[in-house]
């Protein structure tokens, strides 16, 4: 089949969503999504989103925070529009119909997290995100001009290359004329044609053996991006949250929102004994990537799968009212988190690089958009602060849908594009091919490429990826397209980025960290 539209997006999470919704105006719009709607890391964020929303905080305090987390190389100028923005997109929320919790006299009820110098996280219970998705889907399912296809799996984005012509790195204007697209249903390849396209596809977070991430985070719309010669920038600073539920079995890793922590919750080891006195000042709200580094470092040392979270002391009331999904999932698996510790581990968490984009959300593909977890565009620099990424989503989609209504009325649709061609290929009847690459590619990264790295670990890292990489494409290249097979080549293609940026940062920066280049 083939389609064409004004605008095509690719997911339906808080970028994706909040971008239709402002192009709808202006043109026919399509939102993709591979799997439901709803699915994707927004539904699951917890702590919320920050902004500076009252006098007693200040836009300096918060600009000044998100430096300091990004380690000097944050982009200054993106770093000031994004949180003088913050309070318009914050209302504008309000307006399509997300909650937000306040308390008794009508202001917003303020949380505060690791690395924020004031309490600036505006949140609703501990069930944020889920809370954004449904406001903003409720809204997108009622516009007239925007259609929502679910369990769509976007392959490739279609630029000359598919024209017949040679594109490389260094090809000057290279075009995006839409995506093709897996139907799930059908499993045939479709043709999507638009004027725009903006990629809002989430993270990365599955090319590790742990993570917070749903399982749509396998990194695709930065492999498609990378297969099409765009720019890709910080791939190497990927987040690990330190509060993960352990629970061994469970896919994703449950998050214990860092909030808790912001609440009087404590970390400490097997023994019961505080230990975040030996790594920083700032105890258990030290930034997130020391706190991550000193649980790694104490398991390492006792050889522990797993440290505590203790949140006793803040009481049930107040553990019921504040955090009621944190506490009715740990009571789920036996731990009443107003009586036990709760057990918890590191777990891989945010991509703050990927595709490279300007102020305007263009990438360097032209009419290619990207927003969200996906997108690089240099307000983390090195690490981000917590709850700025669902800022940066909806700062983003505005400036992006802004730039693109404009553009939207200079392009045409491509037809000279050829549909997808499957010729010779055929169906991959041993999944165990893709299920086992999967783990290895997890386990090697985690292994070498995860928290505390070396040049050694990396290079093994590298060797080992190569393998897995000329295996899989020799399956993909004769193999009718799955969702499986896909996304496979995606994760390789993510860790393949992650590894090499990593290996060409020779110094210990944000969350790349390397026992080769300890500080002095
Ligand atoms: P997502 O919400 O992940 O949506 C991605 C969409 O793309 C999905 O619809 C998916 O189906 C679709 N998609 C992906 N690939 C394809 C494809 N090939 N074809 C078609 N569709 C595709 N950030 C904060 O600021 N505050 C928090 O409190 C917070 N808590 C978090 C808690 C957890 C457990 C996690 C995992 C993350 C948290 N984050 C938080 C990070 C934040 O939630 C994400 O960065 C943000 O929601 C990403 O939004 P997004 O729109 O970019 O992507
Ligand atoms: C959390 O709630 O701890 C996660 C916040 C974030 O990732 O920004």
């Amino acid at each position: 089949m083939r389609y064409e539209f004004d605008f095509l997006v690719i997911g339906s999470g808080i970028a994706g969503l909040s971008f239709a919704l402002k192009v709808a105006e202006y043109g026919k719009v399509c939102v993709l999504t591979k799997a439901d709607a709803s699915e994707g890391s927004t539904k699951y964020a917890q702590g919320g989103i920050a902004a500076v929303m009252y006098d007693s905080d200040s836009f300096d305090k918060h600009i000044e925070d998100t430096l300091v987390a990004g380690d000097g190389i944050c982009d200054e100028d993106v770093v000031r529009m994004t949180i003088c923005e913050a309070p318009n997109r914050i209302k504008e929320l309000v307006r399509y119909g997300v909650n937000f919790d306040k308390n008794s006299d009508g202001m917003f009820d303020l949380h505060r997290e690791g690395g924020h110098s004031d309490h600036r996280i505006l949140h609703y219970k501990d069930s944020t995100g889920a809370e954004m998705e449904r406001g903003l889907l409720q809204e997108v399912r009622n516009h007239p001009n925007i259609i929502l296809k679910e369990n769509q799996y976007a392959v490739d984005i279609i630029t000359q290359h598919h024209l017949g012509q040679k594109v490389t790195r260094h090809t000057p204007d290279i075009e995006c004329y839409g995506v093709y697209v897996l139907n799930s249903e059908t499993h045939k390849v479709d043709t999507y044609l638009a004027k725009i396209t903006l990629l809002a596809t989430g993270g990365l977070g599955n090319v590790y053996a742990t993570t917070t991430n749903p399982v749509i985070a396998t990194g695709d719309g930065v492999a498609m991006v990378h297969r099409a010669r765009g720019v890709l920038e910080d791939m190497e600073f990927v987040q690990f949250h330190p509060t993960s539920l352990y629970n061994p079995q469970e896919r994703p890793a449950f998050l214990i929102t860092e909030a808790m922590r912001g609440a009087g919750a404590i970390l400490k080891d097997l023994k019961g004994n505080e230990f975040m006195q030996k790594y920083d000042k700032r105890l258990s709200l030290a930034p997130r990537d020391i706190v991550a580094r000193a649980i790694d470092n104490e398991m390492k040392l006792s050889g522990a799968d797993h440290l505590y979270l203790d949140a006793r002391h803040i009481g049930k009331a107040h553990l019921m009212e504040g955090f009621p999904n944190i506490y009715a999932k740990c009571l789920e698996i036996g731990i009443n988190i107003a009586k036990d510790m709760i057990p918890i581990r590191p777990a891989a968490h945010y991509q703050c690089g990927g595709i490279s984009v300007d102020k305007n959300g263009e990438s360097s593909i032209h009419h290619l958009y990207a927003a969200g977890e996906c997108s690089r565009t240099g307000l983390h620099g090195g690490n981000r602060l917590a709850s700025n990424s669902l800022l940066e989503a909806v700062v983003y989609a505005h400036n992006a849908a802004m730039h693109a209504i404009e553009k939207v009325k200079t392009v045409d649709i491509c037809q000279q594009v050829p549909d997808w061609n499957s010729d010779g290929m055929v169906l991959n009847e041993e999944m165990i091919l893709i299920t086992q690459t999967r783990k290895e590619l997890q386990e090697i990264m985690s292994n070498y490429v995860g928290i505390v790295r070396s040049d050694l670990r990396l290079q093994r890292a590298f060797d080992r990826l190569n393998l897995i990489y000329r295996e899989t494409e020799d399956l993909y290249n004769r193999s009718v397209l799955t969702e499986e097979i896909c996304e496979l080549r995606n994760l390789i293609a993510c860790a393949y980025l992650v590894t090499k940026m990593a290996r060409n940062r020779k110094e210990n920066r944000g969350l790349h960290y390397s026992i080769d280049y300890l500080r002095k």
